[in-house]
């Protein structure tokens, strides 16, 4: 029998224990309203590794010999990668206009690093890359800058650098220019420029995957608490820290807060953003 995807349907105790599993092991909240929204894009998956019911799908990633490897498919499904170049930029200014400028000033040994760490496409740190270059600040300093997803599939298409026009709304077009070149209906990065950028493969709530990173003095990790869970937020938050040698700042969202949890980061204005400090 062949199923579509409206054809797994799902029970109100598959959907809790579902979530609570996906909200345990990627952070991702889905209220009770998001019941549908969860079963649609999960059905696909569902249908896809031979099942027609979401409590086979739920004993296989709780206790199936298979559930390391189909983990990434359901970050796949469930990874909204909105994102575009030059966005929410009074956070870059401030990392190129005073971070940087008084990193240098305190000739610290090591290289700056700057981690984006729900980086999606790549369009934050390539964004990143573009600011320091524009500033002239790459080949003075030594500067590094790494990359994460939890989804493979935004991870792919970072790595491969080729965008199309929604990511270009709001960078200014003499740095398209500048930064890209034309290659069939889409813009190719600039090889120097993509190759600034270190990729990586992390979950923000898994402690062994954040561990392998190297510490960074600048953390930019904007626009995925919005879909985490308080204690999610708490737990990335403590783990991001961790790789955070002091000083070291980091960089959410505008639509997110953590003046409500016990973070331990002192709230800064620094350059005109906000930014949450490790003294
Ligand atoms: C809306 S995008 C944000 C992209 C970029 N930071 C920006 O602000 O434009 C959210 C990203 O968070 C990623 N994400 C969701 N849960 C995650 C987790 N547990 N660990 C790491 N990344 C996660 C998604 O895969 C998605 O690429």
């Amino acid at each position: 029998m062949r199923f579509t995807q409206e054809d797994v349907p799902i029970s109100d105790s598959e959907f809790v224990i579902l979530r609570d599993l996906i909200r345990e092991r990627l952070g991702l909240v889905y209220e009770d309203g998001k019941r549908d929204l969860l079963a649609d894009k999960l059905s696909g998956r569902v249908l896809e590794r031979g099942f027609n019911s979401f409590i086979d799908y739920y004993y296989l990633l709780k206790y199936g010999p298979g559930a390391e490897e189909e983990w990434p498919h359901v970050m796949d499904a469930l990874s909204v990668q909105e994102t575009y170049f030059w966005r929410e930029m009074d956070q870059v200014r401030a990392l190129v206009d005073v971070l940087v400028p008084q990193y240098v000033a305190a000739r610290r040994p090591e290289p700056l690093r700057i981690w984006s760490a729900a980086c999606a496409t790549g369009e934050e740190p390539l964004t990143i890359a573009m600011a320091l270059a524009e500033a002239g600040w790459w080949g003075r300093v030594p500067i590094r800058i790494q990359a994460s997803d939890a989804s493979p599939s935004a991870l792919a298409r970072a790595r491969l650098g080729v965008y199309r026009e929604r990511s270009f709304r709001a960078l200014p077009p003499a740095l398209r220019e500048r930064y890209f070149s034309e290659a069939g209906g889409c813009w190719r990065v600039a090889p120097e420029l993509h190759a600034r950028v270190d990729w990586s493969l992390a979950n923000l709530t898994a402690p062994e995957e954040i561990a392998r990173m190297p510490p960074a003095a600048v953390v930019f990790c904007r626009n995925v608490f919005i879909y985490f869970s308080t204690a999610a937020i708490t737990k990335a938050v403590r783990l991001l820290a961790d790789r955070m040698p002091p000083p070291s700042y980091l960089f959410v969202g505008v639509s997110e807060s953590l003046l409500r949890l016990t973070t331990g980061l002192e709230l800064q204005e620094i350059g005109g953003a906000f930014v949450y400090v490790k003294v």
